[in-house]
């Protein structure tokens, strides 16, 4: 049979355009888990081509976490080309997306014809009045950024503040909002489950004043490439944005606000994320589809928090993402952003600090990428050098330097990547640099392959051709080979 060159992952179309608690786990896995395994198959077959693959959907708002399971997808296998279709007219308008593929790679197809994604800039107009005299409800409530958003209400005028959370715990800071006079309830629940959500709503409903209010702010993290990542740990990261969103917008009534905190890592695409990605691209979609029902919803794509919040325990993996162009808010200025755009028409937005060069120098993937067409003015796209056989092993050394934070000269060339620390991230990041740099595909298993600089280095002079057969031989005979050569030209025998 001739080799695979793409496949059409159409699961998504049948997903249940009706959504329901049972809905969204079910449809979770007939489309993103499906996903899952259909990439995690064709990597483990270590095809020399990959074939590139289209992910089809009806746009239900429960195929939402496709698009930032696909975002990061782009970025730790951007050999797949992945393209997203949203189809809502008949299957022939999908062919000649099959067909004649332009690049676009997150395309609406419908009766208004075709549509691509693009990031825009955008200025954050005057904020709206927000009357704080309800009940405000914050899921997450006790995490780093969560109580914070407590404080920055209660400074507001908020007086009815209800911190919603799995575990139990005492925070001085909830004794302070107190002292001060806010009535702060502390309920413990699972925002997954629906029973304890109503629980809670019925509690406020019972003995405080109305719920006017809601930030959504409940997460958990359970990092792993895709190639690492199974079932379980996807549905563990989702579980919480998913069904407790779903769970908050059917359970909740007239509200001033929602306000969902989800993470730019849906938006770029996160390495080693993909479940959170996915998990948060829903909270875009809902904050579509409320405002679609006519009801207030502000779906905020954070950027990395610094001083607070989970990544403030992360102090490595800020380091390394500052490095690639990630820079922090601090709780702050995350609680100023929120303030602007409370009570704006603004539905689904993404507030981060990104330095888009060093970002794109990092993952020079992306810079192809039509997403961010429109955010940088055209920087130049990342040429793939011109190299000899000599230039290979510091090239090699010096890409890998950048990823460990290593003067290059220090790295043993004969020293596992493993030794030095080189995680399956590191690995994976090693390997699209130096395919971008040399324009060259490279098995996702190259770094098993060839473990060390020296047998890396070797593999690539080999792959690219760049061995030098006529090293050893002198300049006489090789001018005596090139008279041979020209003796048979003449002769007619080539
Ligand atoms: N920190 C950042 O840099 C950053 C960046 C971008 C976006 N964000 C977003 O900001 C939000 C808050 O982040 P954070 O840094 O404050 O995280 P965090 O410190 O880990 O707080 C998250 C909280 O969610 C609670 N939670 C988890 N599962 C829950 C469940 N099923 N039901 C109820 N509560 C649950 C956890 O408490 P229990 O385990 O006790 O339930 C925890 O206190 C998240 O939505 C995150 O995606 C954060």
């Amino acid at each position: 049979m001739p080799d695979c060159t793409g496949i059409v992952h159409m699961w998504g179309v049948d997903a249940l355009e009706v959504t329901t608690v049972d809905s969204l786990a079910a449809d979770q896995w007939l489309t993103t888990f499906s996903a899952l395994r259909l990439v995690r198959a064709v990597l483990r077959r270590g095809l020399r081509d990959t074939p590139r693959l289209w992910f089809v959907t009806k746009g239900a708002l429960s195929t939402s976490p496709l698009s930032g399971f696909g975002r990061t997808l782009d970025m730790e296998h951007p050999e797949f080309r992945s393209v997203r279709v949203e189809l809502n007219g008949s299957v022939d308008d999908l062919l000649p997306e099959l067909l004649a593929p332009d690049g676009e790679n997150e395309i609406a197809l419908g009766l208004s014809g075709r549509r691509v994604a693009r990031l825009t800039r955008r200025e954050v107009g005057t904020p709206g009045e927000v009357d704080w005299s309800g009940t405000y409800l914050i899921t997450g409530g006790l995490g780093g950024l969560g109580i914070g958003i407590a404080e920055w209400m209660a400074e507001q005028g908020a007086r009815h503040i209800v911190l919603l959370g799995r575990t139990e715990r005492s925070l001085e800071a909830v004794d302070a909002l107190r002292a001060k006079g806010v009535e702060v309830v502390v309920a413990q629940a699972d925002v997954t489950l629906r029973a304890d959500v109503a629980r809670v709503l019925a509690d406020i409903d019972r003995r405080m004043p109305p719920l006017k209010g809601v930030v959504h702010a409940a997460m958990v993290l359970d990092d792993r490439t895709i190639l690492d990542l199974d079932e379980e740990r996807f549905e563990r990261v989702l579980a919480p944005k998913v069904l407790g969103a779903w769970n908050l917008h059917e359970l909740t009534g007239d509200l001033d606000f929602f306000v969902l905190y989800s993470s730019a890592s849906n938006i770029i695409g996160s390495p080693g994320q993909a479940n959170y990605a996915a998990a948060n691209a829903f909270l875009g979609a809902l904050a579509r589809y409320r405002t679609a029902l006519g009801k207030p919803a502000l779906c905020i794509d954070w950027g990395l928090f610094a001083e607070a919040g989970i990544m403030a325990d992360r102090a490595a993996e800020g380091n390394r993402l500052a490095d690639r162009g990630i820079g922090t808010l601090t709780p702050e200025q995350g609680t100023e952003i929120l303030g602007a755009l409370l009570g704006s028409d603004v539905a689904h937005i993404a507030a981060l600090r990104l330095n888009l060069r060093q970002w794109l120098e990092f993952f020079p993937g992306a810079a192809a990428n039509p997403l961010f067409a429109e955010l940088h003015d055209r920087e130049e796209p990342v040429e793939a050098m011109e190299v000899d056989a000599e230039s290979v092993e510091p090239l090699v050394r010096d890409q890998l330097g950048r990823i460990l934070h290593l003067d290059p000269a220090r790295i043993d060339r004969a020293a596992p990547f493993t030794s030095m620390g080189v995680d399956s991230l590191m690995a994976l990041e090693l390997r699209n640099r130096l395919e971008a740099a040399l324009g060259v595909r490279l098995s996702v298993t190259v770094l098993f392959a060839a473990p060390t600089v020296a047998a890396l280095a070797e593999y690539l002079i080999d792959k690219l051709g760049l061995v030098d057969e006529y090293a050893d031989v002198s300049t006489e005979d090789l001018l005596a080979l090139l008279d041979e050569s020209l003796d048979r030209v003449e002769g007619g025998s080539e």
